[in-house]
C-alpha cells in the first residue's frame, strides 16, 4: 500500500523549528511528507533541513519545477494538509482564498482534511481579524487547533504557543484515520472530565482511586480532532496536555463539580469520565495525623460527595445538552449499569468492568454504551481511543 501523503505547511513563526519534530514523527510513522514552507518560514529553518528530513524536494513558490505543475498537483495528491505553525498572515491568506505562494495554492487545491496549528503572540491571536479568519476556516471544515498557553517569543507569556509537536501529531493521526469524514463536532463545545479525585485527610494523605485519566484524555483528543472546542477537567492526572484542549485542573470532587458546572454552562455535551469519589472524610486535619504508640487509630468518618452526573443531568445548562456518564463496576456490570442509567438520568452511560489490573491505567478498554432511549452499543476490547470515537458518534447523532 502507498504511504499516506501528508503536506506539512510551515509558515514564518518562531515555532517553525518545532515543525521539524512533527515532520520526524510523521515520516517515522510511515507517512510520505512533502514540506511546503512559506518564504518567511525559511528565515527560521532552511530548506536543506526540510528536504533532508522529509526526503522530498522543497519549494516555496509556484515557479519551481513548473513542468510538474506543483501548485495544483501537491494539493490534489494529499491525504492530509497540516499547517504548523500557522501564522496570523497565513491564516488570513487561507481564509480569504489568496494563492500567492505554493502553500496557499496547495490549500486551495487540496480536497483532503486540513489541520491548522496557529502560533503567535496573544494580541495577534485575540485580534478580531484573526478570530474571524479562524471561524471562517472552521466553518469550511478545517480543524483549527487552539494554541496553548505558555511562554511566547521573548519574555511574554499567554495564549498563542504552538502545542507540543507530539500532540499535533496525535491530531493529524486521528484526522487521517477519519479520512473524508467531516469534523462533525465543529462549532460545538464539549466538556470532558478525566482522572480521579483525591479527598484529603490531612496535608499529606488522601483517599483516592486508580483512575489514570487515559480514557478521558482519549475522549478529549478525539473530540478536538473532530473539530470541537474541548474543555478537559483533569483530576490528578500525569498526562501531557492534548493539543487544542483547554485543560482545567481539579483536585477533589467538590472542586471538580465547580469546574464542571462552570464549563457546562455553554457546552453542547458533557462527558463525565473522571472517577469521582462518592465519599470524602468528614473532617480534615490541618496538621498531619500522628501515630500514638498507646492508642488505636481513630476511625475515618465519611460523608457523601455531591453526585455531579445526576445533578447536571437533572438540571441541564442548555436545552438539548447531551450528558454522558461512565460506570465502573466490578461485578454484575450490566445490571448495575442499567439501574445507574435510570438513577442518574443521563443520555448515555458507558459501562465497563474495572479491577486492580483492569481498565485503570491500561491502554485498552471494553465496554457497553447504554442509551436512555433503550439503545445498547457493545464496544469490543480495543484502544481507549476507539471507545472514545464511538462515544462521540453517539453524542454527534444526538446533537444533530
Ligand atoms: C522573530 C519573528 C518571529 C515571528 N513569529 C511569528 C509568530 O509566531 N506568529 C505569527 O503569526 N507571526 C510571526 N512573525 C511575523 C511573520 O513572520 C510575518 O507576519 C510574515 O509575514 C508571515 O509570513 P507567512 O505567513 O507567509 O509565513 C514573526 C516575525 C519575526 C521577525
Amino acid at each position: 500500500m502507498d504511504k499516506p501523503k501528508v503536506v506539512l505547511g510551515v509558515s514564518g513563526g518562531i515555532a517553525a523549528y518545532k515543525a521539524c519534530e512533527l515532520l520526524r514523527r510523521l515520516t517515522e510513522s510511515g507517512h510520505d511528507v512533502r514540506v511546503v514552507p512559506t518564504a518567511s518560514a525559511l528565515h527560521f529553518v532552511g530548506a536543506a533541513t526540510w528536504s533532508a528530513l522529509s526526503g522530498n524536494p522543497v519549494a516555496t513558490e509556484v515557479w519551481d519545477d513548473v513542468h510538474e505543475v506543483p501548485h495544483v498537483r501537491i494539493g490534489q495528491g494529499a491525504d492530509l494538509v497540516v499547517v504548523a505553525p500557522a501564522t496570523a498572515d497565513t491564516l488570513a491568506r487561507a481564509a480569504h482564498g489568496l494563492a500567492d505562494d505554493l502553500l496557499t495554492n496547495t490549500l486551495l487545491t487540496a480536497r483532503c482534511p486540513v489541520v491548522f496549528a496557529p502560533a503567535m503572540h496573544t494580541e495577534m491571536w485575540e485580534h478580531p481579524a484573526t478570530q474571524e479568519n479562524v471561524a471562517t476556516l472552521r466553518r469550511r471544515g478545517a480543524v483549527v487547533v487552539e494554541p496553548a498557553v505558555g511562554r511566547l517569543t521573548g519574555v511574554d507569556t499567554g495564549k498563542g504557543r504552538l502545542p507540543d509537536p507530539a500532540e499535533i501529531f496525535e491530531v493529524c493521526r486521528r484526522v487521517l484515520a477519519r479520512g473524508a469524514a467531516e469534523p462533525d463536532l465543529a462549532g460545538r463545545h464539549v466538556v470532558v472530565s478525566a482522572g480521579g479525585t483525591r479527598e484529603p485527610l490531612d496535608p499529606v494523605r488522601f483517599l483516592g482511586n486508580r483512575s489514570s485519566g487515559k480514557q478521558g484524555y482519549a475522549l478529549a483528543r478525539t473530540a478536538a480532532a473532530r473539530g470541537a472546542r474541548v474543555t478537559l477537567i483533569a483530576a490528578n492526572t500525569a498526562l501531557p496536555d492534548p493539543a487544542g484542549v483547554d485543560v482545567v485542573p481539579a483536585g477533589t470532587a467538590v472542586q471538580l463539580r465547580e469546574a464542571v458546572l462552570k464549563a457546562a454552562a455553554d457546552a453542547d455535551a458533557v462527558v463525565m469520565a473522571a472517577a469521582v469519589a462518592d465519599f470524602r472524610p468528614a473532617a480534615y486535619a490541618t496538621g498531619k495525623i500522628k501515630k500514638k504508640d498507646d492508642q488505636e487509630p481513630e476511625p475515618i468518618v465519611l460523608v457523601r460527595n455531591p453526585d455531579i452526573l445526576a445533578e447536571i443531568s437533572a438540571d441541564r445548562a442548555r436545552p438539548g445538552q447531551v450528558i454522558v456518564g461512565f460506570a465502573a463496576e466490578t461485578d454484575d456490570v450490566l445490571a448495575h449499569g442499567r439501574a445507574k442509567l435510570v438513577r442518574k438520568g443521563c443520555d448515555l452511560l458507558v459501562v465497563n468492568e474495572v479491577g486492580e489490573h483492569r481498565t485503570f491505567g491500561a491502554e485498552e478498554n471494553e465496554a457497553v454504551v447504554l442509551a436512555a432511549d433503550g439503545g445498547e452499543t457493545p464496544v469490543p476490547h480495543g484502544p481507549k481511543e476507539a471507545l472514545a470515537e464511538i462515544v462521540w458518534d453517539l453524542v454527534a447523532a444526538r446533537l444533530h
